[in-house]
């Protein structure tokens, strides 16, 4: 079996796997009830009251969901989105807004910066035109957890939407308190479901303004949730298997002691890895107090023999897999810390680097 050192896909539990051995009708009301202990346990984890808020779940990965959020969300002719963007992720979202010809302006940081607040704060008030504010909480590309906790501050009211991909179920996000409108997760993050589907926890006085804004049948979040309302079933076919096994997922995750208790063992994960590599000669791209429990980011080598693609083979061959580096400057390579790991298989990952370092002879730094 491969352990993944990947945040997505990333590992799975056996008994999240087993749960999906059973096939379902979509009609079946244990399978309708299976869609509302989802609905109203994400609802629970972000802290909203389900007056105020509903979790559409959509099929696809949290791609989808992003551009479905901006499909619903966004009016053509007067709407325009503010992008903060530090990384991969961020810029993604421009690439969307491009792509289905939606406004937008960008504030782009180093990939191994945070985003400032002061500055979305002043580009917020220095444009009036702009109506809503876009950006990645843990930017995945290089680690980074970025500041979310500052809308309030803005002298008027601009919609909130949230890309908590790699961080919901990690981190404490109360959705309502800090004003976000819209925030984006999916089945196979940490929640440590099977990947099959995303899901967005919105505002409900916003979605129920939103009918018609999609230029999209499949990425209209209005229609998703009105269908579901009125009929407690998806538009088209669900993943049946992926919401049984995400059940399942949510009870080990309660198991686990929620949000606190899998931030804890992601944390010791990521805390570990990092001494252990910086003790070997590793650098790190992030500095440690920017950086997240989610994923870490490792500069290359200095010594010029060394080969990623030799270094991913070797540790694969031991059924440990890494992650290459998504930087557009510097040379990296990334190490997940999420999904059903244990410290064990940090040992196991640290133990297999050592080795290849003393076989190859690599000067790391
Ligand atoms: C922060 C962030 N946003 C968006 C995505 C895209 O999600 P997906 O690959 O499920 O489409 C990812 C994927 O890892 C992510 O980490």
């Amino acid at each position: 079996m491969q352990i993944l050192f990947t945040p997505g896909p990333l590992l799975t539990t056996k008994t999240v796997k087993e749960a999906a051995l059973v096939d379902m009708g979509s009609r079946d009301p244990k399978f309708v009830q299976i869609i509302q202990n989802i609905r109203s346990t994400l609802l629970k984890l972000s802290n909203v009251e389900e007056k105020d808020y509903t979790a559409v779940l959509l099929q696809g990965s949290g791609t989808y969901a992003i551009e479905a959020t901006f499909h619903t969300v966004l009016k053509r002719e007067t709407d325009k989105v503010l992008v903060v963007s530090n990384g991969a992720y961020g810029e993604r979202q421009a690439k969307i807004l491009t792509a289905i010809n939606k406004k937008f302006v960008k504030l782009t940081y180093d990939e191994n910066q945070k985003c400032l607040v002061e500055d979305i704060i002043k580009a917020i008030e220095e444009d009036p035109t702009i109506t809503h504010l876009s950006m990645v909480h843990s930017e995945t590309t290089s680690g980074i957890i970025n500041d979310i906790d500052f809308v309030h501050r803005l002298s008027r009211r601009v919609v909130f939407i949230l890309d908590a991909v790699s961080s919901f179920g990690a981190y404490e996000i109360p959705v309502s308190k800090l004003n976000i409108d819209f925030l984006i997760s999916t089945s196979n993050k940490n929640i440590q479901g099977l990947p099959g589907f995303a899901f967005v926890i919105a505002n409900k006085s916003i979605l129920t303004q939103c009918k018609g804004n999609a230029a999209s049948l499949v990425l209209d979040l209005y229609d998703q949730e009105e269908y579901m309302l009125k009929t407690q079933q998806f538009r088209f076919t669900p993943p049946t298997h992926v919401l049984r096994c995400f059940e399942c997922a949510l009870k080990e995750f309660e198991e686990e002691g929620s949000i606190k208790g899998r931030q804890k063992r992601y944390t010791e994960l990521q805390q570990y890895l990092s001494q252990q590599m910086q003790s070997l000669g590793f650098k790190l791209f992030v500095d440690p107090k920017d950086q997240g429990c989610i994923i870490t980011t490792f500069l290359f080598p200095k010594d010029p023999n060394f080969n990623f693609n030799q270094f991913y083979d070797y540790l694969a061959a031991k059924n440990l897999i890494i992650y290459p580096g998504k930087m557009t400057k510097a040379e990296t390579f990334r190490v997940g810390s999420i999904g059903a790991l244990t410290m064990e298989n940090m040992h196991q990952l640290i133990e297999a680097i050592k080795a290849f370092i003393a076989e190859t002879n690599l000067q790391v730094q």
